[in-house]
């Protein structure tokens, strides 16, 4: 067993063996294996220490003050390396890594351009003062036809390749039944638009099976063609510009009387029915697209609902969503739509 001073030697003996283990240390790893072996509980430090009640009492006290100093130098010294081998480790991990780079953005949900167009149209509507409306998808043959001036056999019917679901129950073919539940559900003045998944039996590069409509309805009393003109030509340069031209075409829809398609210039060619590579592929050189069939009320649809015809008039129109959708944004392909590739889908 070694006396006081012999005990105080090898504890300060200890700093210096320690520093140099820890100058060589460079892994986190090395540095606690150090620390155990040094400041453990069955350390080498703790060994000395181990010595000291068998000193005498003269010994006892510088051995142990030794031990104190000693302690709080392999401390310090540690605290030191395990400071800088931490900083090493943060730097090695930031190398090559420039924190001013923009970050990736993260992926986020879009909505689909149909109901963007179907939000954007409702709105320029509600502005209006039309409210929304909706209704089902599978209808009795009553809404989507007889209520709307198509009695049975009526060769109109025919227009609409229609989906039966019954003899009497069918998807509905338009959104025009939506006229007829909302007078059936409230007295004139009426001004409100429904939009809504229609359905037909049609399937081809320009057609699919479903697709969306806008339906659009206002009766009071004295309303006139007039109206039914200011309110499509405004909604139309609402939607397409201010610089867009209307015109309004003599066409026929069973439910309406009289009734007109509603054209608007070009939104490729601008009206001039080409472009510099040519016939304009859009309007085919005519300087117009289609965008909406409309009309005054028939007055027998008027009787259907129990308006009186004499009091009131009223217009509809309707459009398709997705026709407005690939004009607006020059979509050529009908069938984008219902692919959802998100390429696609994303740009809007
Ligand atoms: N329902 C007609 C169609 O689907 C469009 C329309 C609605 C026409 C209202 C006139 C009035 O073709």
């Amino acid at each position: 067993m070694s006396k006081g001073p012999a005990l105080v030697a090898e504890l300060e003996g200890l700093v210096g063996e320690c520093a140099a283990r820890l100058d060589q240390a460079l892994t986190l790893e090395d540095l606690e294996a150090i620390r155990v072996e040094f400041l453990g509980r069955k350390g080498r430090l703790a060994g000395l220490m181990g010595q000291l009640p068998g000193l005498d009492a003269d010994g006892r006290r510088d051995a142990g003050r030794a031990a104190n100093t000693v302690k709080q130098s392999l401390t310090g010294l540690y605290d030191a390396r395990l400071a800088a081998l931490s900083r090493a480790a943060s730097d090695a991990a930031l190398a090559g890594f420039d924190p001013t780079v923009p970050g990736l953005a993260p992926f986020g949900g879009s909505l689909h351009p149909v109901t963007l167009v179907t939000a954007e149209i409702c709105k320029a509507f509600s502005e209006l003062g039309f409210t929304i409306v909706t209704g089902p998808e599978i209808e009795t043959d009553y809404y989507n036809f007889e209520a709307l001036n198509m009695p049975p056999e009526h060769p109109a019917r025919d227009m609409q390749d229609t989906l039966y679901i019954t003899d009497n129950v069918v998807l509905r073919t338009h959104t025009s039944p939506l006229q007829i539940r909302t007078m059936l559900a409230q007295k004139p003045p009426v001004a409100v638009v429904a939009p809504g998944k229609v359905y037909r039996r049609d399937s081809d590069l320009t057609h699919t099976p479903m697709f969306h409509q806008i339906e659009g309805l206002l009766v009071d009393a004295g309303v006139s063609m007039a109206d039914l003109r200011g309110t499509l030509t405004a909604f139309v340069r609402r939607i397409f510009g201010p610089r867009t031209n209307v015109r309004f075409r003599p066409s026929f829809f069973p439910f309406t009387e009289p009734s007109a398609e509603v054209d608007i210039s070009c939104v490729l060619c601008g009206g001039k029915g080409a472009t510099e590579a040519g016939t304009c592929r859009v309007c085919k050189g005519t300087g117009f697209v289609e965008i909406l069939g409309c009309g005054m009320v028939d007055p027998n649809v008027f009787d259907a609902v129990g308006y009186d015809t004499e009091r009131y008039t009223g217009f509809a129109f309707g459009m398709g969503v997705e026709r407005v959708t690939m004009l607006k944004y020059g979509i050529g392909d009908l069938r984008m739509f219902f692919e959802n590739d998100v390429r696609f889908l994303s740009q809007f």
